[in-house]
């Protein structure tokens, strides 16, 4: 296994994400772990991070020396770069112009990390490398036993090696996709240089997994709060698969989820998988708390408390439960339990399944080691839909914060058939334009997009229809594209394809008489509307 070391950049959880998408499992920690940690860990390589500080600063982070001493190979990338060189002797300067963005790179004396490996030859037969830069200050001096292995005009030290020692530093980023060839140099630090091999999959992922779930739970019993988002619900199907009955699940249906969403979960787990599950029908109470509460950070608070008070209602029930399942992944764990404090902005997590401390029941956490595609994988592995597993994102305040204002049960009804026909459309709209470098080109627009919903406008204005005038209610329709949903661009859908939902939506859904297409990005705006 590889381990990877957080200097606090925004990339660190990348280099995680390619490492393993080149079969062999790593983990990220931070830099400053001990000299103990580094040499217990049982790493067959390093990588050394990125980071927004400079080397130069008097505080500024260091590896532990007991990466360099272990015997196995280091990558340093950028930040990494430089702080190995400053910390096995080498100089490292300001380069008073930060450069950012595309560079391209020469190639020099034939390492292990880059030989054979080009973008294109120039004229004088020098192999180029097309990457990604992001950096202020550069190596001055290399240390000893280094030599260079790479240059650009402004940065004649872009990367450098020891291959006797096997490190290896880069002063681009290989994890990002617009370096060309990032795939093939990170693939070829960890299977050539570090001599992992390619084991980390998903059936042998399941079958340890499975084994970890038995030997950790035995025959006690495990509750989990299904709320059909894609985490619980890979959650779901890997413990039953691992214990069967001894697994409950509690479906708490608030009012607030989309069209037919509360027949699918019961349908796909209870049905199909034959999980137990309990399904709670608690529409009523969550409308009466909301009832006249129009404030949406208030609204947030009601729905987070009264979905806490129902699953405790329900799991209280289960007087053998020993255990509380939750669908926490691996970017929830690095980014809560501080191992990714480095960096400088961090999203706050929101998220309803955070359950209480109060129940006395011990956490069953089966995907904290995965990335949200290495979920997906699994939940496909699983046997659960593919359409299941690659949906979009849904708040776990549902259409409460996509209801402005007041929230009734009259205009989620009004919501949820606007929305379904918006999904629907963009689900069967084919998608013409480029994929994402090194990424399959998404089929349809559903897929194209990060996220895209119906927003529910507490507003009338006047229409006609046929010869009638109408006085309905307004919704928006929003879609966004992004990588991290910190920040997003709205999707530039075809007008074609809004045009159709528009009209669908206003003949179909009486009530509603007006469409319209939110055109702001995050920031200033943020994907939800409250
Ligand atoms: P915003 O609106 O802040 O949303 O740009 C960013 C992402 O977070 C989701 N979101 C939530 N998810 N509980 C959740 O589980 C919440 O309270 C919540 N609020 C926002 C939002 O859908 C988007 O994907």
């Amino acid at each position: 296994k590889i381990l990877i070391l957080d200097f606090g950049s925004q990339v660190t959880q990348l280099i995680a994400r390619r490492v393993r998408d080149a079969g062999v499992f790593s983990e990220v920690y931070p830099y400053d772990v001990s000299d103990e940690f580094i040499r217990n860990y049982g790493a067959s390589g390093v990588i050394l991070s990125g980071s927004h500080n400079s080397t130069l600063e008097g505080d500024s982070p260091r590896a532990p020396q007991a990466v360099f001493e272990i015997g196995v190979p280091v990558l340093g990338i950028c930040y990494g770069m430089q702080t190995m060189a400053a910390q096995l002797g080498g100089k490292v300067e300001n380069g008073l112009v930060r450069e950012f963005g595309y560079a391209e790179v020469r190639a020099r004396n034939h390492t292990a990390l880059l030989n054979g490996i080009n973008d294109f030859v120039t004229d004088e037969g020098h192999g180029m490398l097309k990457v990604w830069m992001s950096h202020g200050d550069k190596v001055l001096e290399m240390p000893a036993g280094f030599k260079l292995m790479a240059s650009t005009d402004s940065c004649p030290i872009a990367g450098m090696a020891d291959e006797e020692r096997k490190f290896y530093a880069v002063q681009w980023h290989p994890e990002v996709t617009h370096t060309v060839q990032g795939k093939a140099m990170l693939g070829r630090f960890v299977h050539e240089i570090c001599g992992c091999k390619a084991d980390w999959n998903m059936p042998d992922y399941i079958s340890e997994a499975v084994e970890k779930i038995r030997a950790q739970v035995g025959k006690d019993e495990v509750i989990l709060g299904l709320s059909g988002g894609v985490d619980s619900s890979v959650a779901a199907a890997l413990i039953h698969r691992a214990i069967g009955d001894q697994l409950t699940c509690v479906f708490v249906d608030h009012g607030l989820l989309r069209l037919n969403e509360g027949k699918m979960v019961m349908d796909m787990f209870s049905k199909n998988l034959g999980v137990k599950v309990i399904q709670v029908d608690a529409t009523e109470q969550f409308m009466g708390h909301l009832a006249g509460v129009t404030d949406p950070e208030q609204k947030r608070k009601i729905i987070g408390r009264e979905f806490v008070e129902v699953f405790q209602a329900e799991s209280a029930k289960l007087v053998n439960a020993k255990w509380l399942a939750q669908g926490t992944i691996y970017p929830d764990v690095i980014e809560s339990a501080g191992k990714g404090k480095k960096g400088q902005t961090i999203k706050s997590h929101h998220n309803v399944g955070g359950l209480p401390e109060t129940m006395k029941l011990q956490l069953l956490e089966p995907l904290r080691e995965l990335f949200k595609d290495e979920v997906r994988k699994l939940g496909v592995a699983l046997g659960l839909p593919h359409e299941m597993v690659y949906r979009h994102p849904f708040p776990g305040p549902g259409l409460g914060v996509r209801i402005l204002g007041e929230v009734k049960k009259e205009y989620a009804d009004l919501l949820r058939r606007a929305d379904a026909i918006f999904i629907e459309e963009l689900r069967n709209t084919p998608y013409e334009g480029a994929a994402m470098p090194g990424e399959d080109a998404p089929a349809n627009w559903y897929d194209a997009t990060s996220q895209a919903f119906a927003v529910f406008l507490p507003v009338k204005s006047v229409g006609v229809m046929g010869d009638g005038r109408t006085y309905d209610y307004v919704v928006a329709l929003r879609a966004v594209q992004t990588q991290d949903f910190m920040t997003a661009h709205w999707a530039h859908v075809p007008h074609s394809l809004l045009g159709k939902v528009s009209n669908r939506i206003i003949n179909e859904v009486r009530g509603l008489n007006r469409v319209v297409y939110d055109i702001s990005g995050k920031p200033p705006a943020t994907i939800e509307w409250e």
